[in-house]
């Protein structure tokens, strides 16, 4: 979604800005502009498209500014068009502003400005903000933007520049992210770290209702105008973690460091002789982990398809019930929930609008929430009770995958903790589980040396059709869910994941010569009824892929392509299985000439309900 980058100090800001909105790409966006401070006069050249056509407009110009805002933007209110696109000003031209997020009440605003003769030339809500600053300015920015936020409903990150006050940058924030980077006689805004590893790694999270005031002599936050002090926190990740690294895209980088990801996720969490694991970050005790009567996994996308895998690994191993909801829905149908309820709330970005708005609900009704996330400092983790972060560095393409895994990873890191607390698994059996999980990244390393040529060649020859399908049962019918997603986000190949034993309830009739099927075959208690499926497709067909371990015989027979998994724990299977699909979705985009790291349309951190 939208991205915001601003920049205020001694150097020239443009190169800056443009670098840091190339940072911000991968959010997702149709438009890009900037303002710079130049001669005391507010500058903004700004266009629809990418960000590569912004910079051939700006070209050797405005140099000399020191001061400036930039941003990209994924439409919401008004189609995407140079008019429609940020930063929007007042009447004057005086005051510029970028804005991410929805201004619910623009309208009314909008009105009431107009009626004060304020003149509109853009279809978005935005455009009512440095309209409302420009209503409330007596020669103070912060002043303004203080007063001005007072008016609005909705969600905004947004900063303000204005000629009168040269050298200032002033933002707010409500329930869209927002950072400060502090560097030496230099400040940031961005939308997210990665657009300021570039220049420091010093951050501080604004919080909702705070304003903050950028200069070259320093910054000051401020609540209801009154200064306030806040934590400086030194990220980890660098520059380097958000370059390509010399992968064709980020994608498939980000697909090759699962083994990596996945061993920073367990790192110090498994006990050196596997018998247990440490969760320091889960703050429920025995006593309180006994009244729990079920957990509610809440979240969006590729996170939501990993809390599916969740549910069956724990209802397995726990005996608890365990229910997953898509955020968007969960809020609105008046969910049971209450201080008995585990709730774990799952979101890579730590952002994602409905997800918040989940947490915030089950807060309310008094359950204890859990993020899984993998940004430090998001919104998610602070307002959660307990974090337990990914830590698989950042990841840049729109289609999760390493972010997916390693939320998988986390899951069973607390399954498997929840298990001994709980008392639900004997000593040696759960240290047979941990020593298994222990060796899951180095057969993902086995799968890229065993397998990813013949995925390449599968996809370039097999995934050429409109539609493709995805079957399995229980944990297999949830990675055919993330798999079919994968392919269709990228490859824009319809796709559709079902659970095997249901296709003949009607999807069956879709089935005809060639169309290409995805089988899993991973659970082996189920085995037998999944190749009763398979077969059922053959009979119509299809050109079946099937997924199965290294030495099972079966499936071979009755498939047409086979793609071996090394040997695993039924369990802990889906990181494994995801891992060709991945690359089988990644390939078939790129054979179709996809961009694949910024499929249309999508948006990799979802900031509006
Ligand atoms: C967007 C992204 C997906 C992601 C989903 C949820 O749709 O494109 O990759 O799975 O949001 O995001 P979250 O950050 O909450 O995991």
């Amino acid at each position: 979604m939208c991205g915001i980058v601003g920049y205020v100090g001694n150097r020239a800001a443009v190169p800056i800005l443009l670098q840091g909105l190339k940072t911000l790409e991968y959010r997702g966006y149709d438009s890009a502009g900037l303002a710079v401070i130049e001669d005391e006069v507010v500058k903004i050249i700004r266009s629809q498209g990418k960000i590569a056509v912004l910079e051939d407009l700006v070209g050797e110009r405005l140099s000399e500014a020191t001061c400036g805002i930039g941003h990209t933007r994924w439409a919401t209110h008004g189609r995407p068009s140079d008019l429609n696109s940020h930063p929007h000003t007042d009447c004057r031209g005086e005051i510029a502003m970028v804005h991410n997020g929805i201004i619910e009440n623009y309208l009314e605003l909008k009105e009431f400005l107009s009626d004060k003769g304020h003149e509109f030339t853009s279809e978005t809500d935005t455009e009512v903000l440095p309209h409302l600053v420009e209503h409330y300015y007596q020669d103070n920015l912060l002043a303004a933007v203080s007063r001005a936020i007072k008016d609005l409903r909705g969600s905004y990150a947004t900063v303000a520049v204005c000629n009168k006050e040269p050298n200032k940058l002033v933002a707010a924030r409500k329930d869209t992210p927002l950072i400060i980077g502090i560097g030496d006689d230099e400040y940031f805004f961005a939308s997210d770290i990665t657009a300021l590893l570039e220049h420091t790694r010093k951050i501080i999270v604004m919080d909702d209702g705070e304003v903050a005031c950028l200069t070259p002599e320093g910054y000051q936050i401020y609540r209801d105008m009154q200064p306030i002090k806040k934590e400086i926190t030194t990220v980890t990740w660098d520059a380097e973690s958000a370059k390509k690294g010399g992968y064709k895209h980020f994608m498939l980088k980000e697909i090759h460091e699962q083994p990596w990801a996945l061993q920073q996720t367990l790192k110090g969490r498994i006990a050196d002789d596997r018998s247990g694991v440490r969760l320091p970050e889960f703050s429920l005790d025995k006593i309180q982990l006994q009244r729990i009567e079920k957990v509610t996994i809440v979240a969006c996308g590729t996170s939501y398809h990993a809390g599916l895998i969740g549910k069956y690994a724990m209802e397995k191993i726990l005996r608890l019930p365990v229910e997953v909801d898509i955020a968007s829905e969960f809020r609105y149908r008046d969910p049971l929930i209450d201080k008995k309820t585990l709730m774990l709330v799952i979101s890579q970005s730590g952002e994602t609008a409905d997800t918040l708005a989940a947490l915030r609900e089950a807060k309310r009704r008094g359950a204890h929430v859990v993020a899984i996330t993998n940004v430090l400092g998001s919104t998610i983790s602070r307002e959660a009770h307990d974090v337990i972060y990914t830590w698989a560095g950042p990841e840049i393409a729109v289609a999760s995958t390493k972010a997916y895994t390693t939320q998988l990873a986390a899951l069973y890191l607390l399954t498997m903790y929840l298990a001994e607390k709980l008392g639900r698994m004997k000593a040696n059996e759960l240290q047979a589980l941990i020593e298994d999980f222990y060796r899951i990244p180095e057969k993902i390393d086995e799968i890229f040396a065993s397998c990813e040529e013949q995925i390449k060649n599968i996809a370039e020859k097999n995934l050429k059709s409109d539609d493709a399908f995805f079957v399995g049962r229980s944990m297999d019918y949830a990675v055919a869910l993330e798999g079919s997603l994968k392919l269709k986000e990228i490859s824009y190949i319809h796709a559709e994941a079902y659970a095997a034993g249901e296709l003949k309830h009607g999807t069956l009739a879709l089935i005809v010569e060639g169309v290409p099927v995805l089988a899993l075959c991973t659970q082996r208690a189920l085995i037998e009824k999944t190749i009763s499926n398979i077969k059922e497709i053959k009979a119509r067909d299809a050109h079946i892929i099937g997924l199965c371990y290294e030495g099972m015989k079966e499936v071979p027979q009755v498939v047409d392509d086979t793609i071996f998994l090394p040997d695993t724990n039924d369990l802990f299977a889906p990181i494994l299985a995801v891992t060709p699909l991945q690359l089988l979705a990644y390939y078939a985009a790129c054979a179709r000439g996809c961009d694949v790291d910024q499929p249309r349309n999508l948006a990799k951190s979802v900031t509006v309900e």
